[in-house]
């Protein structure tokens, strides 16, 4: 659990790496401003450094072209940019391939395509997939929106849901018994909390839905951005990331899956580039990945998550963990020791750099409107984790998150300003 109210807190944490000198590489933190930014919001979406808005700007710039399409020379150049993207995403999560990277809007598109090209050509009427009580809306809607459709149609989907404990962590005692009549062909879950911070066991869970029969996947739109990830040794069968949340751009997102997966499944949308050929009888699908990449895809935004994997490689992904643990070793206590804050989550080792709080007889939306007048940032509402938060019995929180461009000032200002909230409202 949490450090109690009360306990020392932590030192200002000893920097894995100069988070300082990284911030000076982001213009939105490193410009002057009216009033001072204390970033805590990179859990929706982080900032951008210099060498993504470069990258972007470079291909607008000097080579703007559609791709696998032109054969002249900017044409060709904008072709190898987006794919050399691919191949460095593919690098930096240890895909077997650069063709099982394909490109999406972001993680809900690499979620919806599995539930529409894979689930709706795999499942059969009586089948069952597991998801769990922490999901993000985005692995809990598609998964509705089918099993409303084939319960329409008579041919009905089960969904079963691993409950969480009152430390915020999955109850994997449970597991056996979903998965015990063999029916369960899918086991869906977020490997990190985005309200929680939790560190799902994904490994343990992929392994018991292994040995049931049931494909695996991993919404990784909280872990690919802060952990070294190595998608294979994970045990999934897919991998659902989002741009955005990783330092590059919006309107880019991954999904990863085993190649033969992908060979043998259906394409999800069709259009353009997706095809090898097409008469006015039928079409015949393209190879991977492009098989799945229908339509002119955001080509500036591949190549900027694609220098965004670079910034992230040459800082070492075990030393942005390293760091955003720091700072959650260091706001826990010293938000524990605010009279009337409830923090959620497991025990710090257990847990991301997510910190996500209620103040007693404040609604968390007036906890944020009255933090962001002094600049403080943070998120506040359901995080789109509605059920989550009905199990844990409140109707919203406010949260704080880091990446690595966060500093301790940012937590000590969010301190100061919960005082200053509690001032407010008299609490
Ligand atoms: C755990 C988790 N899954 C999925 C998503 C959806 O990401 P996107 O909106 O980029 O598709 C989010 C975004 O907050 C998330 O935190």
């Amino acid at each position: 659990m949490v450090p109690a109210p009360g306990s020392a807190p932590a030192p200002a944490p000893a920097r894995t790496f100069d988070a300082r000198a990284v911030r000076a590489q982001f213009p939105i933190l490193r410009e002057p401003r009216e009033q001072p930014l204390f970033y805590l919001d990179s859990a929706a979406t982080s900032q951008k450094p210099d060498a993504v808005l470069q990258a972007m700007d470079r291909y607008y710039s000097t080579c703007n072209a559609n791709i696998h399409r032109g054969v002249y020379a900017i044409a060709e150049q904008a072709t190898a940019a987006y794919e050399d993207a691919r191949r460095r995403v593919a690098a930096f999560v240890g895909a077997g391939s650069p063709r099982e990277i394909i490109f999406t809007r972001n993680s809900t598109e690499a979620i919806n395509l599995v539930a529409y090209a894979w689930a709706r050509s795999t499942l059969r009427a009586g089948d069952a997939i597991v998801l769990t009580e922490m999901e993000h809306h985005s692995n809990l809607v598609p998964w509705h929106m089918l099993a409303e459709e084939w319960n329409a149609r008579g041919t009905a989907i089960e969904l079963r849901f691993i409950p969480i404990t009152p430390q915020g962590e999955l109850d994997l005692s449970v597991l056996p018994a979903l998965l015990a009549d063999g029916r369960v062909k899918l086991v869906s879950v977020v490997h990190v909390s985005n309200v929680l911070g939790t560190i799902n066991p994904v490994v343990e869970i992929a392994r018991q839905a292994h040995a049931a029969g049931a494909r695996v996947l991993i919404d990784a739109s909280q872990s690919v951005p802060h952990l070294p990830i190595e998608v294979r040794e994970l045990g999934a069968d897919f991998v659902a990331f989002t741009g955005h949340k990783m330092l590059g751009p919006t309107g880019i997102g991954v999904l990863w899956a085993r190649r033969e997966i992908l060979e043998a499944m259906p394409p999800f949308m069709g259009g353009g580039e997706m095809i090898r050929e097409v008469k006015l009888s039928g079409s015949k699908w393209n190879e991977l990945p492009w098989k799945f990449e229908a339509g002119t895809m955001p080509i500036a935004e591949a190549i900027g998550l694609g220098a965004a994997v670079d910034y992230l490689t040459a800082l070492g992904m075990d030393a942005v963990f390293a760091h955003d643990r720091e700072l959650t070793a260091y706001a826990l206590p010293r938000l524990a020791a605010i009279p009337g804050v409830r923090l959620m989550g497991p025990a710090l080792e257990r847990r991301a750099g997510v910190v996500a709080f209620t103040l007693e007889g404040v609604h968390p939306h007036d906890v944020a409107t009255v933090l962001d007048r002094d600049g403080v940032a943070v998120r506040a509402g359901h995080h789109c984790a509605m059920p989550l938060h009905e199990k844990l019995g409140v109707p919203a929180s406010a949260r704080a998150s880091f990446h690595c461009y966060s500093v301790p000032e940012d937590v000590d200002a969010l301190v100061r300003g919960l005082h200053r909230t509690r001032h407010v409202f008299g609490s």
